[in-house]
């Protein structure tokens, strides 16, 4: 598996620091405000476990699961999957996300959810792609900005693979050119 790899963007230590960092932040600000944070899966899945165990108010947890990738090249479409389970009006949401790419997969969710009247809806990522972004969105909480590179780990999969990499890397490009 770590012969896909070029080389190592960050390691399991500054994920693990940063990671702990933005779980205060968002402490800090929502407190009282019993929000709901909602894991886009399946690439949030290890942001959101170590996120979480970081947010230490009143909190609860739901997931949606969409895809808009096939391998390295967005198709433009995004499809839901999975869809909440709880009700969300009136309640402050927290967008769990691995990257923040072209921001067309967020831009599309944010407007989706916003048909059902929530009292407000912030992004947390665990990246931002800045340079390929097409959808004008921002993210609330980024942990990491990153490079023009295609990254893999910590949750992260290029056709399913290497989510569980404990590090990020960049994926060498022979792996999908
Ligand atoms: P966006 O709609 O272009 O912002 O893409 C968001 C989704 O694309 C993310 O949730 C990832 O699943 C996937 N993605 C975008 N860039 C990368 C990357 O560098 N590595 C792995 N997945 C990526
Ligand atoms: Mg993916």
């Amino acid at each position: 598996m770590e012969k896909a790899i070029e080389r190592v963007l960050l390691s399991a230590e500054e994920i693990e620091r940063q990671v702990a960092l933005i779980g205060a932040r968002i402490s800090a600000d929502y407190a009282g405000k019993d929000p709901i944070f909602v894991g886009v899966l399946k690439g949030c899945f290890i942001f959101m476990a170590d996120l979480m165990r970081h947010v230490d108010i009143d909190c609860s947890m739901d997931f949606m699961a969409v895809s808009s990738y096939s391998g390295a090249n967005s198709t433009g479409a995004v499809k839901i999957n999975k869809d909440l389970s709880e009700d969300v009006g009136g309640r402050h949401l927290i967008l769990v996300e691995d990257i923040l790419d072209s921001g067309v997969t967020l831009n599309y969710l944010k407007n989706y959810l916003q048909v059902r009247k929530p009292a407000s809806i912030a992004v947390a990522t665990l990246l931002d792609k800045p340079a390929r972004r097409k959808a004008d969105i921002y993210a609330d909480y980024s942990c990491f900005e990153v490079p023009d590179a295609f990254v893999v780990g910590y949750g992260l999969d290029y056709n399913e693979r290497y989510r569980n990499l404990p590090y990020i890397g960049i994926l060498k490009p022979e792996i999908y050119s």
